[in-house]
Order: C-alpha cells, then sequence, then structure tokens
C-alpha cells in the first residue's frame, strides 16, 4: 500500500501544539513524529497540520419552504473540502407523518454524491407509536441523535409533550436529543401581526423572533431535557439568552451544549437593512443575525467553553428561491451557506484577533463535536489509528471571499467581501488528497458514511448519576409503602 508523508508541518489538536512529520496508509494515521519518510511527500513547512473541519449541521438537498436547498452532496461537500471541513452531519427531515426509515433511505439516497464524510442526525417532527419505535431502528442505523423543532409552527414544530415523550425514549436509547430553540407559537403570533400591519420584508423576518423568543424556549428545552434525564444540545445559538440558559445549566451540573454559527458570530442585523430586497433575503435565516451585545456572547462562549462547536447550517437558497417570499416575509425559505467559508472566517476572526487559540480552534471546529458525537478519536483527531482527515493549514494564504469562486451552486455568498487570511493549503479525507491548489480532487461518492454507536460516556455517566438521585419512596414502620 502506498504512503503518505505530510512533512515539515506543525501538529495543532485541541490541547498540543508541536513540531512532528505525520504517515498515512490506508486511509489512517499510521505514524507521527520526526523524519517520517513515505512514498509522496506533501509539503507543510509553515502550515499547521490539524485534524479536518466536522460541520455538524447541514442541510443539503432538503425539501423545505416547498422548495429544495440548493447545495446538494455534492456541492456541499465540495464546499466542505475547500475550506477544510472532511466531515458533515446532515439533518434527515421525516415530514410530519413520514416514517423515520423512509426518511432515513431518502438522505441515504441523496448522500451517494458526497465527496466527504458524512453522518446523519435523524428529525423527530411529530409523535405516535410509529416514531417511538422507528427510534430504535435508527439508533441500529448509526444515528445517535435526534433533532427537535421547537418553531416553524404548522409543519416542523413539535409541542412540549411530543418533546418530552421523544427525550425520554432518547435517554432509554442512550441517543442525544437536538433542538432549534425558539418558541415557534410566538412566532406565528407575531409574525401574522406584522404582515397584517404591512411588514412584509425580510427584515420583519427578524422581527418576528427576537431573542428573548430563544432564551425561553432553550431554557425549556433545558429543564424537559433534565426531567427526561438526557443530555440536550442546542443548535445554532446565537443569542445571550440562549447562551444564558445553557451557562447556567453548565454550571448546575446539567449536560448542555451549545453551537453558535459562523455567521452569527460575525454577522449582524444591519443587514436586513439593505435598501437591495435580495440583499437582504439571502441573509433570512432562523433564528436571524443579532446585534454586537449577542456576538461578544457567543466569543465569549467559545473562549470560555460555555460553547462548544462551531457550525453553519449551510441551507443555501438561490436568488429565485429567496424570491418566492417578495411581498410575504414569511415565505422566505430560511437558510444561508456557509460550508466552504467557517474555518476560513472562524480563524480569520478569532485566531487572528486573539479572541480564540489555535487549539480552541480546533476543539470548536473539530474535536469536540467528534466526542459529543461518539465518533471520536475516528474523527476529529490526529492520532495513530485515526481517520487521516487532515487540513494542512496555511495561515499565510490569503483571499477575499466571493461568490464567483465559491464551491456553492448559489450566486451569493454571505461573506462576500471578507478577507481571510489562513486558509487550506491540502485537505485530506481517509488520506485521500481531496482538495489542493484550489481545486476540490475528491470524486463524488469517495465520502462514507459514519455510523455512530448510542450511549456515549455522557449519556452512560447522566443515567447513573439519574438513577441515583432518582425518587425513591421513605420507608416508615406500620405503613405499607404500597399503600394498602
Ligand atoms: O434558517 C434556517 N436555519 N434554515 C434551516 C433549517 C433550520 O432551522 O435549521
Ligand atoms: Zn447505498
Ligand atoms: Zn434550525
Ligand atoms: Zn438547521
Amino acid at each position: 500500500m502506498t504512503t503518505t508523508v505530510i512533512k515539515n508541518g506543525t501538529v495543532v489538536t485541541a490541547d498540543l501544539t508541536y513540531k512532528a512529520d505525520v504517515l498515512i496508509e490506508g486511509g489512517k494515521i499510521i505514524g507521527i513524529g520526526p523524519d517520517l519518510a513515505g512514498d509522496e511527500v506533501l509539503e507543510a513547512e509553515g502550515c499547521y497540520v490539524m485534524p479536518g473541519g466536522i460541520d455538524p449541521h447541514t442541510h443539503l438537498e432538503f425539501p423545505f419552504m416547498g422548495t429544495f436547498s440548493a447545495d446538494d452532496f455534492d456541492y456541499g461537500t465540495r464546499a466542505a473540502l475547500a475550506g477544510g471541513t472532511t466531515m458533515v452531519v446532515d439533518f434527515a427531515v421525516p415530514a410530519p407523518g413520514q416514517s423515520l426509515l423512509d426518511a432515513y433511505k431518502a438522505w441515504h439516497n441523496k448522500s451517494a454524491r458526497a465527496r466527504c464524510d458524512y453522518s446523519f442526525h435523524m428529525a423527530v417532527t411529530w409523535w405516535g407509536e410509529q416514531v417511538f419505535e422507528e427510534m430504535k431502528e435508527v439508533v441500529g442505523l448509526g444515528i445517535n441523535t435526534f433533532k427537535h423543532f421547537m418553531a416553524y409552527k404548522g409543519s416542523l414544530m413539535v409541542n412540549d409533550d411530543e418533546l418530552f415523550a421523544s427525550f425520554k425514549r432518547c435517554a432509554e436509547l442512550g441517543a442525544i436529543p437536538l433542538v432549534h430553540a425558539e418558541n415557534g407559537d410566538i412566532v406565528a403570533e407575531m409574525s401574522a401581526k406584522l404582515l397584517a400591519e404591512g411588514n412584509t420584508g425580510p427584515e420583519a423576518h427578524a422581527y418576528s423572533r427576537p431573542s428573548q423568543v430563544e432564551g425561553e424556549a432553550t431554557n425549556r428545552a433545558i429543564m424537559i431535557a433534565d426531567m427526561a434525564g438526557v443530555p440536550l444540545y442546542v443548535v445554532h445559538t446565537s443569542c445571550e439568552e440562549a447562551h444564558e440558559a445553557i451557562r447556567r445549566a453548565k454550571m448546575n451540573g446539567k449536560r448542555v451544549w451549545g453551537e453558535p454559527l459562523i455567521q452569527h458570530l460575525t454577522l449582524d442585523e444591519s443587514e436586513y437593512a439593505n435598501p437591495d430586497w435580495d440583499h437582504a433575503a439571502g441573509r433570512v435565516m432562523s433564528p436571524p443575525f443579532r446585534n454586537k451585545k449577542h456576538q461578544d456572547s457567543l466569543w465569549a462562549g467559545l473562549a470560555s467553553g460555555t460553547l462548544s462547536c462551531v457550525a453553519t447550517d449551510h441551507c443555501a437558497f438561490t436568488v429565485e428561491q429567496k424570491r418566492y417570499g417578495v411581498g410575504d416575509f414569511t415565505k422566505i425559505p430560511n437558510g444561508t451557506g456557509g460550508l466552504e467559508d467557517r474555518m476560513p472566517v472562524l480563524w480569520e476572526k478569532g485566531v487572528n484577533t486573539g479572541r480564540i487559540t489555535m487549539n480552541e480552534f480546533v476543539a470548536v471546529t473539530s474535536t469536540n463535536i467528534a466526542k459529543i458525537l461518539n465518533c471520536y478519536p475516528k474523527k476529529g483527531a490526529v492520532l495513530v489509528g485515526s481517520d487521516a482527515d487532515l487540513v494542512v493549514w496555511d495561515p499565510k494564504a490569503s483571499k477575499v471571499i466571493s461568490a464567483k469562486t465559491q464551491q456553492s451552486a448559489i450566486e451569493y455568498n454571505v461573506f462576500e467581501g471578507i478577507e481571510v487570511n489562513g486558509l487550506p493549503r491540502y485537505t485530506l479525507s481517509r488520506g485521500m488528497l481531496a482538495y489542493a491548489d484550489g481545486k476540490v480532487l475528491a470524486p463524488e461518492g469517495h465520502g462514507e458514511f459514519v455510523a455512530r454507536e448510542p450511549n456515549g460516556s455522557v449519556n452512560r455517566a447522566l443515567s447513573t448519576w439519574k438513577e441515583l438521585t432518582a425518587p425513591r419512596p421513605v420507608a416508615r414502620a406500620g405503613i405499607p409503602a404500597s399503600g394498602v
């Protein structure tokens, strides 16, 4: 078998920075150390050798709001590799009433085009005996995470009783529930009122879902998870109120993780005031972009560790698709791109500014989520035996982000015009040179599904603790416990 060696680089992991060569064979790392030799050599002088990024939140070819998101697994994973990301976790979303296994099959078929490795979260968009039973089969298929939408009333939203039932099932199965935390009832009413008052433009999308709405839902989801005895992962945490709820829960020993998006960290609500409708609508996503106070809170969360992972929620729509919502902001398909830009923008705005360290960068773009999702150290690590999913990062390479040069299929980029200093020189996917010299080299279909086992260490620890502290009857002399 041919071997590849990455020479003269500096290995950067979530906890260490050191000079070493990295030797690869059969898709795995087989050696790390000085003076290694291989059949093929990749020069990494002046570069950092890091675990490839893992984006835990994408929607590729997602049927949503009357259309399909424009980037499929081909375009989406091309963008991923070009930006140093070597694994995406996409959401298989059954329509309400649809079988979870049918949704799995649909996503299995779509993902055949992937150029990098991928995994799935399964969404619970309705509740019943069938969902209860199928969740077990889904876990057997290698999916240990279940997503719940607390917003999108009338389509994907589930209510508190359904959340509680599903969270309890997750606890039994050793799975982790995820939530999109916004109070969907309030959003629906506020949207209708805004429309009735003539607020029809994209800016009204932001007015309809302020940060309080997210904070309330985050608190509620945390309480429900605590009652169900299960850890909780909060997707796209965008504001101080939600971060505060997560922070407080963590300080009280609850197992809760928060995931800010690169968009919320770096773009703000002024985008919705843009006089160009297409510009503003192109930034419509849920939750919406917020102000600097919230951005500072998210950055502080990354630096302090109260927020765990940076994702994109990549869900790209073309200008034409966004225009479904002309005259009615509630019909603008919600979502923005970001897969290609997540790592470079986080490096530029995080590492280059000193807000986070290089090791924290690796933690929040890769290692933390690999641990949470129970696929560490296969993914998210530079260790002997790990998959050779690596990025050789050149801190001196720079570019100005532009839709003209992006991999994504859409005509615009929400990060347009941002200069980034620090880019992948090479991206390797299971040892294959998947991106080099500005070109994606991994073919369509190279990506493999990453199966993830249930009952990760946090689930096990939490169930032990919940069992130990469960309510028990007090034994009293002369009074039978059964009450008979
Ligand atoms: O606006 C967004 N975030 N679109 C994708 C679906 C979701 O809510 O994550
Ligand atoms: Zn197949
Ligand atoms: Zn969401
Ligand atoms: Zn999403």
